[in-house]
Formats: C-alpha cells, structure tokens, sequence
C-alpha cells in the first residue's frame, strides 16, 4: 500500500520524506489555506520535492465544466506529477472524462457512496478519494465504503487507484491495509503515531539498560 502525506506543509513534507515512507502528497484548499502561502509558490515546492514520479494532488476552485477543465490543464503544466483534485459533480466527472482523454491525472474527491467511486471510475479517474473519517463523523462506517469499492473495482478490473481520505488515525489504515486499499493519504501526526508502540518503548529501554550494566572490557569498540 502506498503512503500519501495529506499536507500542503513542506516542513511534515520534507520529514516524512527523509523517512523513506513518502509515495505522494495530496492538498485541499483548506489545507493549502492552513499554510498562509501563496499557492504557487507552495505547490512549485512540493512538487520539486517529490520529483517527477511521485504524484502531488493539486485541487481545482472552479465548480462548472469549463473552469474545471481550464484549471486543470494549468494545474497540470506545472509538473508532470500533477494529479488534478476535481470535486465529484455531474460537471466535474464530465471534466474528468474530457482531462484522462488529453492524458491529465486525476483524482476524484469528495467521494461518500460506492456508486459515486463507480462514475469516478468509468470517466477515467486516475485515482478515487472516498473520505472514511468524514463518514465516521455522521455514525455511518467509512471503512464500509473502502471494502465496497475494493469489490466494485475488482469486479470490473477498474484501474482507478483508491485513495483512503480524511484519514483520521492508525486504524483507518490498517483497515485500509487489510481492504487492500491502494494508497492511504495521511495527516503528518497519523503517520508518525504509526510508529509508536509502548510495547517497544518498554523493550528498547530494557535491552539498553542490560547492555549497559555489562562491563565496558566486554563490549567491542564499535558498540560501545
Ligand atoms: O484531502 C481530503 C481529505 O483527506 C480531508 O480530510 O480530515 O478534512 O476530513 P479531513
């Protein structure tokens, strides 16, 4: 499963990066706005710092066909990593059709219904981003929707790549994991919370703690 950072800020960027774990970055206008930077400058970095293969999920603002479609085409010549965020409306999957034929990534946003993620699908979507944590908000099972549209896709051999959204802590991806989700976009402090254990704070603290009472003439110069 790939591991998308959902941020737009370039610090969490950077350091998710420096762990290896970093397959792609996904940002929203809110999330863009929680930088308080301009938005061309902040997208030219991101996209900079994931190079050309790694894609950057960029969002259009425009909710009609033409201004979607505008956008997009200039959203996407900033890199060629650019996956386009284009909201799941009548006129945004009639964009998604027009932008996959000229060979423009997509990612089709604001997903809640299994039947929704099937138009995103058969427009041409690279990628589907149903949102789990907003759905788990209003009591309904986010995780739900993940394993519908693993099976719908499935079924019909879609190549449409699911995105886990809105992804709220660790659960939300090993579920995603174990639904054979394609990728989980995460929030910076989701992901370093997947590192953390007590079990292997415990044990780390004892292994050092015996190792330090051995005598310094039983321990090799290189593990001293
Ligand atoms: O980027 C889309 C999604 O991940 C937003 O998440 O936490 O605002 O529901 P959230």
């Amino acid at each position: 499963m790939k591991f998308f950072l959902d941020t737009a800020n370039v610090e969490e960027i950077k350091k998710a990066d420096d762990w290896g774990l970093l397959d792609g970055v996904t940002t929203n206008p809110t999330l863009i706005a929680k930088t308080g930077r301009p938005f061309l400058e902040v997208a030219k970095e991101i996209i900079e710092i994931l190079g050309p293969e790694r894609p950057v999920s960029l969002e259009v603002v425009a909710t009609d066909y033409e201004g979607m479609v505008r956008q997009a085409r200039e959203l996407a010549k900033l890199g060629p990593n650019v996956a386009v965020k284009i909201p799941m409306t009548p006129d945004g999957i009639k964009a998604v059709k027009t932008l996959s034929a000229e060979g423009i990534k997509t990612n089709v946003t604001l997903v809640f219904s299994p039947s929704q993620a099937l138009l995103a699908a058969k427009a041409g979507a690279t990628y589907v981003s149903p949102f789990v944590g907003r759905l788990d908000d209003i009591s309904m099972e986010g995780m739900k929707l993940i394993e519908e549209i693993v099976t719908i896709y499935r079924n019909y051999d879609f190549e449409t790549e699911i995105i886990v959204a809105s992804v709220r802590h660790p659960e939300h991806v090993r579920m995603s994991a174990l639904l054979g989700a394609d990728i989980a976009t995460i929030p910076f402090a989701t992901m370093e919370k997947l590192f953390k254990h007590p079990l292997t704070d415990i044990g780390l603290e004892r292994f050092l703690k015996d190792w330090n009472s051995l005598p310094e003439d039983f321990k090799p110069d290189f593990l001293k």
